[in-house]
């Protein structure tokens, strides 16, 4: 078959890794992918927002399956437009990715469905969002209402940070379009957990649970960022905690999307916390994460391709979905000052390509150079965490370029859940 997958970054380049592995794909194109994934699949020059590009590309090339990964493309209707040239897709359709392209959609739909979340509050205006701050008690969250990168949601630790934030938001439009609309939401604690799991609208099967790090800096300190490492499976996530979610929350969110007339289908992401009243969901997102992704596909036994067309046939139930039994851990080599401003363009050494995905990267005169904040994601599998973390770092220490970022400390908290 011949497959395309869309998107540029460390999560295509595992999806595209898989991909190869799966005994049907004999051709295999990426849009855009980066100069990092040109040994794995034909990389070719279309941005991932390009929409009529891409479509025409498909056609042109007799695409027979299509894989959408970011969430941009999925919000603005690719999934719709490939389907109407007859092309099957992995990924929700544009009514259904409303679910991560809005913050106020997805946190309605909970409300209405009894799925438990943090309490919330939405607004249009900036004055009543100011005012609705005065009667509230920090710390306390506001979140742009769109697509803001990972980057709109603030944890205002006082109540002038939040007003500051609701500002930035509405009145600066530092996201846009993205924060006209803003929710104003309870602060929980507790540990998160991410949850990727293949749907067709009927079935859900969970992929095995991770756990970013989403600040820059060891100890959970510094920026938020797209995220700086994850690990796999979550210690967190007990067979009594999963088992509580498929209840509570998995199967009810398929429902509740099937009666709004959404049926979601492709890989739906479940950003939890597990809070002293219970799981919560902090987020979802309408497709596979990034870096949760190059340590769950890793660990994936069954044929992706097999299973991402189960998700579009409706034929999920059908199909085994096997993971294997051990760990796995994914550092993130960034750029020095990520998620801030940094320098790029510098040569990158690989000592090792296995279990490296390439995410900024691009090639120049046959030499791979940094292209971006976060620039490779590179991933150990072993029988055990600290085993799954050990052999990350040491092939860590097989690459180099210059001003190359990383925290030392991906899977510190979960070896200490597990102790
Ligand atoms: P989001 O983009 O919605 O996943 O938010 C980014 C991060 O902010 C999450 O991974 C959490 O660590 C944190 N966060 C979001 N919402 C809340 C909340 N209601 N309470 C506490 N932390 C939150
Ligand atoms: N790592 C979080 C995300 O993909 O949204």
């Amino acid at each position: 078959m011949r497959v395309m997958v869309v998107g540029g970054g460390g999560r295509e380049h595992a999806i595209v890794k898989a991909l190869k592995k799966s005994k049907n794909v004999t051709e295999l194109y990426v849009l855009p992918g980066n100069g990092g994934m040109e040994e794995d699949a034909v990389c070719v020059d279309i941005g991932a927002k390009d929409l009529d590009k891409i479509v025409a590309f498909a056609v042109e090339n007799k695409i027979e399956y299509a894989v959408v990964a970011p969430d941009d493309p999925l919000v603005l209707g690719l999934v719709d437009r490939l389907n109407e040239k007859g092309i099957p897709c992995f990924g929700p359709d544009k009514k259904a990715a409303v679910i991560e392209g809005s913050k106020a959609f997805s946190k309605d739909l909970m409300r209405r469905y009894n799925i438990p979340t943090a309490e919330y509050a939405t607004f249009t205006d900036r004055d009543e969002a100011v005012s609705y701050l005065q009667t509230k008690s920090a710390p306390i969250v506001v979140k742009a209402d769109g697509l803001a990168l990972g980057k709109g949601v603030v944890i205002a630790q006082t109540t002038e940070e939040a007003v500051e934030a609701v500002n930035s938001m509405m009145r600066d439009k530092k996201f846009g379009e993205s924060g006209s609309k803003v929710v104003i939401e309870e602060f929980l604690t507790g540990p998160e957990v991410s949850v990727l799991a293949f749907t067709d609208g009927k079935t859900v099967k969970p992929m095995v649970s991770s756990m970013d790090h989403k600040r820059a800096l060891d100890g959970d300190k510094g920026l938020n960022t797209g995220g700086m490492g994850t690990i796999a499976p979550n210690p967190y996530y007990t067979p009594e905690i999963a088992a509580r979610c498929m209840k509570e929350i998995f199967l009810p969110t398929i429902d509740a999307m099937n009666k709004e007339g959404r049926t979601f289908r492709g890989c739906l992401y479940f950003g939890l916390m597990l809070t002293p009243s219970g799981p919560k969901v902090i987020e979802y997102n309408c497709r596979f994460g990034d870096p949760e992704t190059q340590v769950v596909l890793p660990l994936l036994k069954s044929d992706l391709l097999e299973v991402m067309m189960a998700t579009t046939n409706g034929t999920l139930n059908n199909v085994e979905v096997e993971f294997e039994k051990g760990c796995a851990c994914c550092v993130i080599m960034a750029s020095e000052g990520y998620p801030s401003s940094y320098e790029k363009g510098f040569e990158i050494t690989l000592g090792t390509t296995d279990g490296v995905y390439v995410a900024g990267a691009k090639k120049v005169g046959g030499k791979l150079l940094t292209n971006g904040g976060r620039v490779l994601g590179v991933t150990a599998t072993a029988p055990t965490l600290r085993k799954a973390v050990d052999a990350a770092y040491e092939k860590v220490k097989k690459i180099e370029f210059k001003n190359a970022f990383y925290r030392r400390d991906i899977g510190q908290r979960a070896l200490l859940a597990e102790e």
